[in-house]
């Protein structure tokens, strides 16, 4: 069986039900359950008997060690962390704890259960690490995209502290030889994403008639990726990576923040019109986040060339899909919109001017 931590959020969620979907092999989903883990992304496995839903923190060494023992996974692969940057200017504290802490309590889990499998079981063992292109920092208008080989410079306590992670996950295999991988992944969106994003909230927002919120003036550059193809790059890397390699993991798709939050206009005024006027008649700018990386740009060249991956969406027939997906789950929405989120809108949002 695999075991997957953060199972239950936007990018692990949709990791479970692909592969449940493609293969009969069992997933032990370990989860905390914060604000961003829904067990309402994962009801269609309520009877499915491959899936066990653990409540867990990767930061309770005992906890993981013993799931280790019994289960026996012959892989791990390492989804939950802390997602959203926003988050991380106001608190980061959390970041630290789980991102960091987490991922180095995990990896040591990990090594004591490595260490006693033996023969193939042992050599077949992965770590996969799933990480972003945040951890490169930003890049202007025309500098090349990021490759494996680009150094890091991370420039918020979100991305900061996924950089330690990777750093640590590279540290376990160079000394004790965990066979780890690490995959640095682009922006994606698609169904189940939490709200607080950007695609999610402007479909939210607008539908609901509320301003739609663009720090600045919109001209920062996203590299977005349908999280399907994510998750398809994530099965890839786990059957054909080199142990100790990393991979770069993007759709080639540059978009402006304000050519998303129009194209998504444009859908919704299709799909559901409005009385009178366009969605865009909402699009509000406001004052930009600060230290805002301006430009991610991934070169998956590598994933390409040396495992065969290709994404399947381009921006425009993923958007249509997470749009209708959106339309047709309402109920879901409203789930999440939940007590604690509201509270993250007022301190996020609340006496914003127009700039
Ligand atoms: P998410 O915030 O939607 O989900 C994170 C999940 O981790 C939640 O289910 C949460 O309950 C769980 N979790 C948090 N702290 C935990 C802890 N201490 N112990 C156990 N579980 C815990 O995040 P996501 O967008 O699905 O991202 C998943 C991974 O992919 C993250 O590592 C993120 O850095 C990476 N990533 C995300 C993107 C993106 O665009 N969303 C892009 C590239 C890489
Ligand atoms: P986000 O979805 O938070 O992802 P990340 O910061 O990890 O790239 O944001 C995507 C882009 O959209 C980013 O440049 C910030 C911008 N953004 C807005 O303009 N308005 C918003 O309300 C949010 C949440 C994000």
């Amino acid at each position: 069986m695999i075991f997957v931590t953060g199972g239950a959020g936007f990018i692990g969620a949709n990791f479970v039900l692909d592969w449940l979907a493609q293969s009969d092999e069992p997933v032990l989903n370990y989860d905390k359950l914060t604000y961003a883990g829904n067990l309402n992304n994962l009801t269609s496995l309520n009877h499915d008997k491959r899936h066990v839903f653990i409540k867990g923190d990767i930061n309770d060494n005992a906890q993981l060690l013993a799931l280790f023992f019994e289960y026996q996974p012959r892989a791990i692969l390492h989804f939950a962390a802390e997602s959203h940057v926003d988050r991380s200017i106001h608190g980061p504290a959390a970041f630290v704890t789980t991102n960091v802490n987490g991922t180095f309590n995990l990896l040591e889990a990990a090594r004591s259960y490595w260490m006693t499998l033996e023969g193939e079981a042992k050599t077949d063992f992965r770590f996969l690490h799933v990480s972003t292109d945040e951890v490169y920092g930003t890049l202007e208008k025309d500098d090349p995209a990021f490759s494996e080989t680009t150094a890091y410079a991370p420039n918020s306590p979100y991305s900061a502290t996924k950089a330690a992670s990777d750093h640590m996950v590279r540290a376990y295999h160079h000394t004790y030889g965990l066979p780890v991988l690490t995959t640095n992944c682009s922006n994606n969106y698609g169904p189940y994403h939490f709200p607080e994003k950007l695609i999610p909230l402007i479909i939210a927002n607008a539908r609901a008639g509320k301003d739609l919120p663009v720090y600045g003036d919109g001209l920062q550059v996203r590299d977005w990726l349908y999280v399907k193809d994510h998750c398809t790059a994530i099965r890839r890397v786990l059957e054909a990576g080199k142990p100790g390699e990393t991979y770069n993991v993007g759709g080639w798709n540059e978009q402006t923040n304000i050519s998303v939050v129009h194209t998504l206009c444009d859908l919704l005024d299709e799909l559901q019109p409005k009385a009178q006027g366009s969605y865009r008649d909402q699009i509000k700018h406001i004052t930009d986040r600060p230290g805002h990386d301006r430009r991610y740009a991934i070169d998956a060249r590598k994933i390409e060339k040396e495992l065969g991956w290709k994404p399947q969406e381009t921006f425009s027939t993923g958007l249509r899909k997470t749009v209708e997906w959106y339309l047709a789950n309402d109920a879901w929405t409203k789930q999440v919109q939940s007590g604690e989120y509201l509270k993250w809108v007022a301190m996020q949002y609340e006496d914003e001017d127009e700039v």
